[in-house]
């Protein structure tokens, strides 16, 4: 036998060219594998998420979700794959991120203020650019109490508005939830899921939303993204496009109640398989 034909297979195997999503696409995930103490969590993982839409992830305690958007975030290093915004890297991307624990997530010895225009001071933005932005976002966010008040005197939902405005006082390109309402009560939840969804009919905002209350889930979301147990996969992504703003009316309408249920037999097919 010749030479060539006893060469290693793999050699001559060319690489497989990077496969664009459909048009609308924003994130392109191509063969995400992501490995924990030896056990595989994604295994050449595939998604593309579209632009401009809010996403929602729901699946098993222990799936993944937060170490998906982690991973997209730059926060959770991937062991091979690939993920590109537009095309570009992270690098060249501008994300905001929301955490759960807001007590954890701002400075506590800055004013409320200081700590939302600290990613703008940190871009190299002037004072009256600063000051600008501050005016829009405090516009747009209608906030009632005192930013000049520390974090810590400020109630968890007021907390969590002002975690959600630093996250998008840059204008991130995309902006990552990870149970952002998780640590909140009923009415602060009910409060900010309403300023979110406001502040994404003003910025059309790519958000990626990951919330353990499928009904939260479906009511925000363009589109569900429901993942299986680990190796984690995606098992469906079910699209939910009711005009908004949603409001209470949308829990009773048909299209909700249709994707709530999908969404919930999805998810136990996956509980149980
Ligand atoms: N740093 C780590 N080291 C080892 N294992 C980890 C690490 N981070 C996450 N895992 C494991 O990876 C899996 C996915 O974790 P992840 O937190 O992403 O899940 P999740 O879907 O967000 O879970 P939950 O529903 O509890 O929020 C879990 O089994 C978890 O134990
Ligand atoms: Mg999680």
């Amino acid at each position: 036998m010749s030479e060539v034909l006893n060469a290693p297979v793999v050699a001559d195997v060319p690489l497989a060219p990077f496969r664009p999503g459909p048009a609308g696409t924003h994130i392109t995930i191509r063969s995400l594998t992501k490995y924990f103490a030896g056990w595989p969590l994604y295994e050449n993982f595939d998604l593309d998420i579209p632009k401009g839409k809010i996403v929602s992830v729901f699946g098993p305690n222990g799936c993944g979700k937060s170490t998906l958007i982690n991973m997209i975030a730059g926060l959770v290093p991937i062991d091979s794959g690939e993920i590109l915004f537009d095309g570009k890297s992270l690098q060249d991307t501008k994300i905001g991120y929301v955490f759960q624990n807001y007590r954890e997530a701002m400075f506590p010895w800055m004013r409320t203020i200081d700590n939302i225009a600290y990613p703008l001071k940190l871009e190299g933005q002037s004072k009256a650019e600063v000051d600008r932005r501050m005016a829009e976002l405090v516009a747009s966010f209608d906030v009632k109490f005192d930013l000049n008040r520390y974090p810590y005197e400020l109630s968890g939902g007021q907390q969590q508005t002002a975690s959600i405005m630093r996250a998008l006082a840059p204008k991130p390109e995309v902006l990552f939830l990870d149970e952002p309402f998780s640590a909140l009560d009923f009415e602060m939840t009910l409060f900010i899921r309403e300023k979110l969804q406001e502040v994404f009919m003003q910025t059309g905002t790519t958000m990626l939303l990951v919330s353990h209350d499928l009904e939260e889930a479906v009511y925000l979301a363009d589109q569900v993204l429901l993942l299986t147990k680990r190796p984690t996969r995606v098992a469906e992504i079910l699209p939910y496009d009711d005009a908004r703003p949603r409001t209470v009316e949308t829990l009773s309408e048909a299209s909700f109640v249709a994707t709530k249920k999908k969404s919930l037999e999805i998810f136990q097919r996956e509980v149980r398989r």
